[in-house]
């Protein structure tokens, strides 16, 4: 006998796919997750970036959109919010509209931390802590799930205090990012000394340099990849303007060019998780489309790769 409340929960769940845009049959379940290798927890595999037009928006009066975007990102079963001190209002303006719409302890918080400055400066230890402590007072959630050090800035003092954070449990899982290919050579040496949880690197289907040697390390090392820069920006919009979606690009379910690449990064078996940056609702339904149904293989991949190439 199917109870009231059972009826309730699934005319509930008909109506959210009933909103969804068409091919989402899979929705049911929430989005594909993945586990962090070090910790075990599971996370949804698209979240949202917050530099690029996400810190334009926060910058000015207008948060509405924002406010839109991540009820959005929350609405279709996503969690993961990537942002750092250095994106304007960013990271304030996500904590505020998080508290706003109670989505504050359900959200995976991926801030970072650099008082480094440019060009392999000096982190001041006070100067650095003092950083973290404006996240906590930004975010409103403690621990905070991940803080990284922001390319690679001072990276003995800056993980020092995140090891030491994560050692008294008020961060969860802590990491280091670059997007700066002459900054990968260190990359590899800080993740063969250091115990991270997680990367952040720039990847993306005309971007795969970190296939060579960073993914398998990730891989060998159990360090979690969050994956930045998956359109580079506006590069592959620009690519792409004015061009159609291969019909084959239903193969792998993927309704529109933001899936075709996104869809591309999750399938190498080394990413957990890709956050791009957008400023409006539909494009972060469109991103989180990438999360259910099928991912290329090997062979799809492949032929992907050559489909942009020739482009
Ligand atoms: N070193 C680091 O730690 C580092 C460096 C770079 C980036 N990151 C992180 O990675 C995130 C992603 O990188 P990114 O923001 O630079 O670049 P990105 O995600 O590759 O691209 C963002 C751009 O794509 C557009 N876009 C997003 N979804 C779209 C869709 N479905 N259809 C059409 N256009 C779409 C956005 O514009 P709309 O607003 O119009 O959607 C924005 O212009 C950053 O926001 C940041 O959180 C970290």
């Amino acid at each position: 006998m199917t109870t009231r409340r059972e009826a309730l929960q699934f005319s509930l769940a008909g109506a959210l796919l009933a909103a969804l845009p068409r091919g989402w049959a899979a929705v049911a379940d929430g989005p594909m997750k993945r586990a962090i290798p070090r910790s075990g927890q599971q996370i949804p595999v698209v979240g949202l970036g917050s530099s690029a037009t996400f810190s334009q928006l926060a910058g000015s009066q207008e948060i509405g959109a924002l406010r839109e975007v991540i009820a959005e990102l929350a609405r279709l079963g996503g969690t993961v919010f990537d942002t750092a001190p250095s994106y304007g209002a960013s990271e304030q303006v996500a904590g505020d509209i998080a508290r706003e719409l109670k989505l504050t302890d359900a959200m995976f918080w991926a801030t970072k931390v650099n008082v480094a400055g440019r060009g392999g400066g000096a982190a001041d230890p006070a100067a650095a802590r003092a950083q973290i402590e404006s996240s906590f007072a930004k975010l409103g959630k403690q621990p905070i799930d991940l803080i990284q050090v922001h390319n690679l800035g001072d990276v003995p003092v800056q993980l020092g205090i995140l090891k030491e954070l994560r050692e008294t449990g008020r961060v969860r899982h802590i990491g280091v990012t670059t997007t700066f290919p002459a900054q990968y050579p260190q990359l590899i040496e800080v993740m063969q000394a250091e115990p991270l949880d997680f990367i952040g690197i720039d990847y993306a289907i005309d971007n795969r340099a970190i296939e060579e040697r960073i993914l398998p390390l990730a891989q060998e090392k159990g360090i979690a990849v969050m994956v930045y820069l998956p359109f580079g920006r506006t590069r592959l919009w620009e690519r792409m303007r004015g061009k159609d979606l291969p019909d084959w690009a239903a193969e792998i379910d993927a309704v529109s060019w933001a899936q075709f690449f996104l869809k591309f990064v999750l399938a190498h078996p080394a990413v957990t998780v890709v956050t791009p940056a957008t400023s409006k609702a539909k494009h972060m339904a469109d991103n989180l489309g990438a999360a259910y149904g099928r991912l290329p293989d090997a062979a799809m991949r492949e032929r992907m790769i050559g489909h942009i190439a020739g482009l």
